[in-house]
């Protein structure tokens, strides 16, 4: 069994807290969070203990692993000060608000850094990851270019967009990253476009709600990213890849699988409503991801490295969208 805290205790914490309480290799003994409250109630629900401060958490002999799903601000230095106490991480995406830092950051952890892996949840997604392998198992031929596409049902708090880092860093990141995996190769251009069409309160908190990215490989294949805060029928993730011989896509899931037909048409049932119930099955093969890389049976599928070139991404969009130019990378 390993012992494992968890800093965060609010919409992603209590997801990672009830999956990290509920497996059989793991035991959930800390959770922390500055709001005690969140922290009291989560802790209640999973029987873990509400740490004082980190410095109790990395104190602790017991503990193997962090799973940080802080507020973004708090990452980075989070991650540095537990990857510096010898314990392995799972941190949320991004890794930083600040592509120079964390890149500064790297070299000052060294080797140590391995034991990190990044929550890039889609890379751990059953349809996305069945993609994947029919990609590099050459199904469609070479991949040349890629359609991304992801909505969000409904803009999450305003409260939550003014510390989120921006569009690119906070939502449209986790594509960046599933566009480099896809692909296997980096780009080298960026051009993006932006939009304040959902809510105007997000652009007067200095953030957009809709944007689409076009990325370049060096070897010229292309990439389209389209995001929006707001769709009107739910949470839109799909992804189309297009070969050289055919196509591979991975569409939305549905609440359940029964339609109604009559003479005015057919009618499904809604999409999965949003990320907790759209990505539950990811979050729990990323824990079990974490249990290999804590004990020493794997390296992190996604890790320190892909965090710092997501961001670069997103860095470059954002750019890129103020600037009317593509941005070389
Ligand atoms: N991978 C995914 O699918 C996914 C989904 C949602 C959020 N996230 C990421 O997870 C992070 C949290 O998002 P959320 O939606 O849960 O936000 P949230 O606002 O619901 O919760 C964040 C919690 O972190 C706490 N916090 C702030 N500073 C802290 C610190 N120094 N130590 C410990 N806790 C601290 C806050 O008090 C709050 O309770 C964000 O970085 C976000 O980008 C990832």
């Amino acid at each position: 069994m390993f012992q494992i805290a968890v800093l965060g205790a609010g919409r992603i914490g209590q997801v990672h807290a009830r999956n990290v309480a509920s497996h059989p290799e793991l035991r959930l003994r800390y959770v922390f969070d500055p709001q005690s409250e969140a922290a009291q109630a989560l802790a209640g629900r999973t029987g873990a203990i509400v740490a004082r401060d980190l410095d109790q958490v990395l104190g602790d002999p017991e503990i193997a692993g962090l799973v940080i799903a802080s507020s973004t601000h708090a990452h980075l230095d989070q991650c540095v000060r537990a990857v510096a106490a010898g314990k392995a991480v799972l941190c949320e995406k991004p890794l930083d608000m600040d592509l120079e830092r964390a890149r500064a950051e790297r070299e000052r952890l060294g080797p140590r850094h391995v034991r990190l892996l990044l929550g890039f949840n889609r890379r751990f997604d059953p349809s996305f990851a069945t993609l994947k392998r029919r990609l590099d198992a050459g199904d469609i031929g070479k991949l040349e270019t890629l359609h991304i596409i992801s909505h969000d049902p409904a803009p999450p708090p305003l409260a939550y967009i003014r510390v989120s880092g921006g569009l690119f860093k906070d939502m449209a990141i986790h594509d960046f990253d599933t566009a480099r995996w896809l692909l296997g190769e980096e780009f080298v251009e960026v051009f993006a476009s932006t939009s304040c069409l959902v809510d105007p309160a997000i652009g007067s908190a200095g953030d957009v709600d809709t944007a689409k990215t076009v990325l370049r490989t060096a070897s010229g294949r292309l990439c389209v990213i389209s995001n929006s805060r707001r769709s009107g029928y739910g949470y839109d993730q799909r992804i189309e890849a297009f070969g050289a011989r055919g196509q591979l896509r991975a569409d939305n899931l549905l609440e359940s699988s029964v339609s109604a037909w009559g003479e005015t048409g057919m009618a499904s049932g809604p999409l999965q409503n949003f990320f907790l119930e759209r990505y539950a099955e990811a979050y729990r093969r990323e824990l079990d991801h974490f249990v290999q890389v804590l004990g020493g049976a794997a390296a992190p599928l996604v890790g320190y490295h892909d965090g710092v070139a997501a961001l670069a991404l997103a860095e470059a969009a954002h750019l890129s969208a103020r600037s009317g130019k593509v941005v070389p990378l």
